[in-house]
């Protein structure tokens, strides 16, 4: 089958995506191919998600979607339609500078290039919004989801005990 042919042009062709983006209606236009980490980054000019691998491996892609902890690189754009989105720059609340879950990565030194933060706060996000008093087991085996190559992961695992401690939230709301 030649790139002409008209069964290759209209799979390539180009998808209108609505989905809520951080509490926002938004509207992308993109090809069925692109994952919702390019989406992010290119048709919304959220770039807090990161990429990496592109294979899962990493974590740094990592959004919520539907309240759910998901790697935004294997998921294709497509399959988010309708969807609600949360990416790390819909953490905080208007009011505050940073959630309290950044905040405590900030106090306990728990980044240095910052590459892969983005990434880990939404996965701890996920992981308190659900519930209080996550043991260490539970933190570091989801801490050890995500690379890292810059902090030896100790503060990382600091910072969601403290997050745990000081996040006042009701559980089973995954928002702010
Ligand atoms: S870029 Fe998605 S898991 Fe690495
Ligand atoms: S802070 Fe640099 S990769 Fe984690």
């Amino acid at each position: 089958m030649s790139p002409d042919d008209p069964l290759v042009r209209r799979a390539a062709d180009p998808i209108t995506v609505a989905l809520t983006v951080n509490d926002r209606p938004s509207r992308m236009t993109v090809e069925p191919r692109t994952s919702l980490a390019d989406a992010l980054r290119d048709e919304l000019g959220l770039t807090g998600t990161h990429v990496a691998c592109e294979q899962g491996v990493c974590g740094a892609c990592t959004v919520e979607v539907d309240g759910e902890a998901v790697r935004a690189c294997l998921l294709l754009a497509v399959q988010a339609d309708g969807t609600e989105v949360r990416t790390v720059e819909g953490l905080a609340a208007p009011d505050e500078p940073l959630h309290p879950i950044q905040q405590a990565f900030t106090d306990h030194h728990a980044l240095q290039c910052g590459f892969c933060t983005p990434g880990l706060v939404m996965t701890v996000h996920h992981l308190l919004a659900e519930r209080h008093g996550v043991d260490d087991g539970e933190i570091r085996t989801v801490v050890s989801g995500h690379l890292c190559r810059c902090t030896g992961y100790q503060g990382i695992v600091d910072a969601v005990r403290h997050a745990d401690r000081t996040w006042d939230r009701p559980i089973g709301d995954g928002s702010g």
